[in-house]
């Protein structure tokens, strides 16, 4: 293959896995997971999620697209025919990309509340006001189909634009310019955060462990958010990883992938929650912790509506350099089997998600109770879509780690991660035995809630 579809440098895989893992995982579904589910023992079981089956998981991912060197769906077609297995494993890209297309709608609509925020708290329009006007602007927002198929369009508008000018312009420039400016702005929310609120509760809350404090739901939940924030599963990281520089490390890259993508997330955490804090609040406001609780905190402190702003513009530019990833291996498919342009490509990408999305928009209002998809499903489309969520992700996890530990060769992994035996051991042993089993547990507990 040629070097038209490598990344330009030896650590832009890197640069693009960090862009795709941190997002409203990290910002969003992280700290109000762990607000409801007791704090540091929440943060326990995540964190020994990511080591043991995260981290192996996502070697595996990188590697498979490595070794193919094409979008996720052809890659597998490649991978399973040159290896002579069994054709059923093409299912990982089909399963992946039916994923990464259905997360991407409805990552795209939460994605856009934040550009509300973000001109709500620049224009002062919340300062000073309490926590009842606030809560009723979120609800006027969500009940306005207008303004969240706006915001959909622009965010998701914006994702195809960037994907659609290729993958070095596009996707390397628009990180290489994202993902820096990001970091200076979470440092600066961290220490407003850290400065005005209260820090040392926020510090105690996050970090003393106590596991009785979790539910065996926590668990579970611990262990999906570990799938979620490493991107794992849905193509994304295959894609990219299909453009890595043969060079890299698969190992230090995939560990410094998760080191920073949890990094992130405390210091996410660590700032909201001081802010929450600060201003007398609970941590256990649900999804709602971003959107209402942290506005409230704003609302009354000095500078608020400020570094407000800045933390929404964070929310959008850490969405945006995730819902890209989340584009790119369809389109990148579409690109190679129906050789098209890629951005007609993108384009067919982003219009079905776009469309899609309008499930997730209507849900909210129009369709919220007693409609076509409370019958069909007993939930509200939303609902659904999260739940294609819990079982696709650890379901393409489970099936990357089984392929990589059981179907390829020993030669073909040993050779692509350049490492010794002892190492490519432990990792076998990781994805053939260890990350099935904490998979299976989180799948059997998922799929009761079907009926539910
Ligand atoms: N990892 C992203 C986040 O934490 O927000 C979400 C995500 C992006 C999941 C891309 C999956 C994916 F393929
Ligand atoms: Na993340």
């Amino acid at each position: 293959m040629s070097g038209k579809n490598i990344w330009t440098h030896k650590g832009t895989f890197l640069l693009a896995a960090v862009g795709s893992a941190v997002g409203l995982g990290n910002l969003w579904r992280f700290p109000y997971l762990t607000g409801e589910n007791g704090g540091g023992a929440f943060i326990l079981v995540y964190a020994l999620t990511i080591a043991v089956v995260g981290i192996p998981i996502l070697i595996a991912e990188t590697l498979l697209g490595r070794s193919s060197r094409r979008s996720p769906i052809m890659g597998m077609k490649y991978l399973t025919e040159s290896h002579g297995t069994s054709s059923a494993w093409q299912v990982i890209g089909w399963m992946g990309a039916g994923a990464a297309f259905v997360i991407l709608s409805f990552y795209s609509v939460i994605a856009g509340w934040a550009i509300h925020y973000t001109g709500l708290l620049f224009s002062g329009a919340l300062a000073g006001a309490d926590a009842e006007t606030i809560g009723a602007s979120f609800g006027a927002l969500l009940a306005s189909p207008e303004r969240l198929l706006l915001y959909h369009t622009l965010f998701i508008g914006a994702s195809g634009l960037i994907v659609a000018m290729g993958i070095h312009r596009g996707i390397e420039g628009g990180l290489r310019i994202m993902m820096p400016a990001l970091f200076v702005i979470l440092m600066i929310v961290l220490v407003y955060g850290v400065v005005v609120g209260d820090a040392a509760a926020a510090m105690r809350f996050l970090f003393t462990f106590n596991l009785n404090d979790l539910s065996l739901e926590g668990w579970l939940q611990a262990m999906g958010q570990s799938f979620f924030t490493l991107s794992l599963g849905m193509g994304a990281i295959m894609a990219y990883g299909a453009y890595m520089s043969s060079e890299a490390s698969l190992t230090r890259t995939a560990v410094s992938i998760a080191v920073v993508d949890t990094l992130i997330a405390l210091m996410a955490g660590v700032a909201i929650f001081s802010l929450v804090f600060g201003s007398g609040m609970e941590a256990g406001q649900g999804p709602g912790l971003m959107f209402v609780t942290l506005p409230i905190a704003f609302a009354d402190l000095p500078g608020g509506s400020i570094l407000g702003g800045v933390f929404f513009i964070l929310v959008i530019g850490a969405a945006l350099t995730s819902a890209i990833s989340l584009v790119e291996p369809v389109a990148a498919w579409l690109l190679e089997r129906f050789d098209l342009s890629r951005p007609v490509a993108v384009a067919i990408m982003v219009g079905g998600c776009w469309a899609l999305g309008l499930l997730t928009v209507f849900s909210f209002n129009v369709w919220s109770e007693g409609t076509i998809t409370h019958q069909w499903f007993g939930r509200s489309p939303f609902d659904v879509l999260e739940f294609i969520t819990n079982i696709l992700m650890p379901l393409g996890g489970l099936l990357i780690a089984l392929f990589a530990g059981w179907a390829l060769t020993r030669e073909d992994v040993i050779r692509q991660m350049a490492t010794n035996d002892r190492w490519f051991s432990a990792w076998q042993f990781l994805v053939r035995f260890v990350a099935p089993t904490a998979v299976a547990f989180v799948f059997l507990r998922t799929i009761p809630q079907v009926e539910g």
